[in-house]
């Protein structure tokens, strides 16, 4: 797909703010993916797509998590979850785009997984640092993306939980199984 085409798609289904965000996500993952060998195209696919279900009813998205049996604990935790697996489902079903590598980077974009693939990794950290994101540490895995993808992955996912963790918030299980698997490959490249 086009990239307007798929600009086109997604506008209406945004918010302005959410829009701009897409758009700084799209050039952060293109970006990505031409300094560490990603597949550009899907970046920017997957990128514009990854929020497509941001906005749809929480009704609307508990029933598909239901009906298309995705994993069932993710109802006992914060619905802000639930946009990723169900925009994958609604960007195959809607937009009628079937890459299983894109449709598993839109998935995976919140909670992460073990054994991430260069595209889903891609697409994570640049919805982490695109320039219109402002917080506290965001900086700091700006520069650290610059230089390696993993250790600012790690970086990310680690600010994640804690900001989770300080808020009295519940954290996603598989946030925690990202976080070990990524440490485990990290020790591994160390003592390899
Ligand atoms: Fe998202
Ligand atoms: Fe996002």
């Amino acid at each position: 797909m086009e990239r307007e085409t798929a600009l086109n798609f997604v506008k209406p289904q945004l918010t302005e703010h959410r829009y701009e965000h897409t758009l700084g996500v799209m050039e952060t993952a293109i970006s990505l993916a031409k300094k560490y060998g990603g597949h550009e195209k899907k970046a920017e696919i997957a990128a514009i797509f990854h929020d497509y279900a941001k906005f749809r009813p929480k009704e609307e998205m508990k029933q598909i998590i239901i009906e298309q049996n995705f994993p069932q604990d993710l109802l006992d935790f914060n619905a802000e979850l639930w946009h990723a697996p169900v925009g994958a489902y609604l960007t195959k079903k809607e937009a009628g785009i079937t890459d299983e590598e894109i449709l598993n980077a839109i998935r995976y974009h919140t909670s992460g997984r073990p054994g991430m693939t260069l595209l889903e990794k891609i697409v994570y950290l640049a919805d982490y640092i695109e320039p219109g994101r402002q917080f506290p540490g965001v900086e700091e895995v700006r520069q650290m993306a610059a230089e390696n993808l993993d250790q600012a992955l790690i970086k990310a996912v680690q600010n994640t939980i804690m900001f989770l963790m300080k808020k009295n918030q519940q954290v996603y299980p598989e946030t925690f199984h990202t976080y070990n698997d990524l440490i485990r490959q990290w020790k591994d490249g160390l003592n390899g």
